[in-house]
């Protein structure tokens, strides 16, 4: 029977069990051992009148899997730290089903060994309870979002993994294949176009617990394939996909996690989280926000010729209640000048201000409210996106525990990004290329210049300071959809070639639509307190996107 079935019930009856050994011990007449099966533990005790079974101990070796007869009673001494730490089995008989080889490293929870030695063994890794519980929770959080969506009525449809290429979205991996010489295939990104299909196709609620893959650098949030809880609306706004999100994590987190969260989550404009916090995921579990501030004060009555190059950039400030070393905030400077930024701070302690900007104006100085033991970081930029002060800010506040630990779980919606950013002078859908305009003037406007003002209908839902969703409210019609396109620099011929059999379908009666999508690695790290995405998939490739325990990805032409 298995371990977790056990309970008070069994007490003088025989039973037999199996487990993987955790641990042996030997008290001179008397040998324990105890057994491990997922999350449960159990202890064996064998009596030195027993010899045979005495002998066969001494070859036994933690992991080995055995199976034990014998009849189950109440311990004398109780360990009140493990589920039926009051009962234990007078052995009878012991099989080893299956032996094990020396361990890489300890299977206990606690462990020091090395992420890497851990995905090369993932499947000893898994043994240890901590991850079983994250697999059951991963489950149980799948379980829950099927039930919640079915109870408001959504259906589950399955889109394909082998796609093509959408063009204007995130880069994919292409997929080769016997089937054609000359052509490929790519994963799917995101089910985002199917989702859009289905809403033609007169479905108006589905949702979907999609795998997609993504060409990018993995990182402690990111791999190369993820899961997302995809849901699309036809009829709707963004205050319904808001609050259908919202009641559904409430109800997860309270079921799993016993953690009320508010009935409504915050909100801040896409410009607001940029300027106040210099990003467009704020953590807003502490407060210490960015400031513009009036450079005049400090520029016109500077003699530091250094400084009038900066008389057409904006000045930014961010005041921390800290104290760094000179030497450290030097790296701090040193940085930001490596980005082509001007960074300079000041700081006062023991009563005592300082500067890394010299000469500095005593009016500026003045002009400053400083306390003792606080720096102020100021920073010029070319436009009002602060996003070095926002990383500083987010460092810091890790890094002086200026998070208040009341706030472990604290949402916040984005919304409203421009339709377009330009990155690196080249034009891109700053959500996706189906995102609806807020004023659908944009679709009457010919200057590019113009067009780039206009904000859209999305929203990110940003948790703890990570972007765990984002959606929108779509492009209904083929018209304004191709206008996009166009605007993204997509030629008439690449249009239809790629995307014009989409927007063929958009012809067809499109109802109004929108969704969004929830990254469940991210929503799942995040609620288990882990560091990195990784260690709630079952297995994962590393943070060099190698994967450790197949030893992939194999050399292309590599004849073994
Ligand atoms: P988006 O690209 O914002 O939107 O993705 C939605 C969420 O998926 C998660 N995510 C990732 N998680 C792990 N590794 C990755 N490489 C990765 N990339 C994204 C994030 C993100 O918020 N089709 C749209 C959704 C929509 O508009 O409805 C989409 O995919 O948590």
């Amino acid at each position: 029977m298995r371990l977790k079935n056990i309970d008070d019930s069994y007490i003088d009856s025989s039973v037999t069990l199996h487990g993987w050994i955790k641990k042996i011990r030997k008290l001179g007449e008397l040998i324990f051992i105890d057994i491990r099966e997922q999350t449960e533990i159990f202890q064996l005790r064998i009596e030195q009148t027993n010899s045979s079974l005495f002998e066969l101990v001494s070859t036994l070796k933690n992991q080995f899997l055995i199976e034990v007869e014998g009849v189950v009673k109440k311990r004398k001494e109780i360990n009140s730290e493990i589920n039926n730490g009051h009962l234990e089995l007078f052995v009878s008989e012991i099989k080893v089903i299956s032996s094990s080889n020396s361990l890489p490293f300890i299977i206990e929870d606690k462990t020091d060994a090395l992420e890497q030695k851990r995905m090369q063994y993932r499947y000893l890794d898994l043994r240890r309870p901590t991850n079983f519980k994250m697999l059951k929770f991963r489950s149980d959080v799948y379980r829950f979002f099927r039930n919640y969506l079915d109870s408001q009525a959504f259906i589950e449809v399955e889109t394909p993994a082998i796609n093509v290429p959408t063009i204007g979205g995130s880069k994919e991996l292409l997929v080769n294949s016997t089937n054609f010489e000359d052509s490929n295939y790519t994963l799917s990104q995101s089910p985002q176009v199917y989702k859009q299909l289905l809403m033609i196709s007169g479905v108006d609620k589905y949702f979907q617990i999609a795998k997609c893959f993504r060409d990018e650098k993995a990182r402690s949030d990111r791999q190369m394939e993820f899961t997302q809880l995809d849901i699309e609306m036809s009829f709707t706004t963004e205050d319904e996909v808001k609050s259908l999100v919202e009641g559904m994590l409430q109800k997860l987190f309270t079921e799993l996690l016993s953690f009320e969260l508010p009935t409504i989550f915050p909100k801040i404009e896409y410009k607001d989280a940029i300027l106040k916090y210099g990003s467009d995921k704020p953590d807003t579990r502490f407060d210490y926000l960015i400031e513009e501030v009036k450079k005049e004060k400090l520029l016109e009555q500077s003699s530091n010729p250094f400084l009038k190059k900066f008389a057409n950039q904006f000045l930014f400030s961010l005041k921390l209640p800290i104290v760094l070393s000179t030497s450290k905030l030097k790296k701090y400077v040193e940085k930001a000048k490596s980005e082509n930024e001007l960074l300079f701070w000041v700081k006062k302690e023991k009563g005592t201000i300082s500067s890394s900007l010299k000469p500095l104006e005593e009016t500026f100085i003045n002009s400053l409210e400083i306390n003792d033991n606080e720096i102020i970081f100021f920073n010029f930029k070319a436009t009002k996106e602060p996003m070095f002060l926002g990383r500083l800010r987010v460092e810091l506040a890790k890094e002086f525990d200026l998070i208040s630990s009341k706030e472990r779980f604290n949402f916040l919606w984005v919304e409203h990004f421009p339709m377009f950013t330009i990155e690196d002078n080249v034009i891109g859908a700053s959500h996706h290329p189906f995102t609806a305009p807020l004023d659908e003037n944009f679709f009457n406007e010919k200057n590019i210049e113009e067009i780039k003002k206009y904000d859209s209908k999305s929203y990110d839902l940003v948790l703890n300071g990570n972007e765990i969703g984002g959606g929108s409210i779509r492009i209904n019609n083929p018209k304004n959809q191709r206008f996009i396109f166009e605007k993204l620099g997509f030629s008439d011929k690449e249009i239809n070639y790629y995307i014009g059999w989409f927007l063929e379908a958009l012809s067809y009666g499109t109802p109004p639509h929108g969704g969004i999508a929830i990254g469940i690695d991210r929503l799942l790290a995040i609620m288990l307190n882990k560091e990195t995405i990784r260690e709630v998939i079952a297995f994962p490739k590393t943070s060099k996107a190698t994967d450790e325990l197949t030893k992939g990805p194999y050399k292309k032409n590599d004849k073994i």
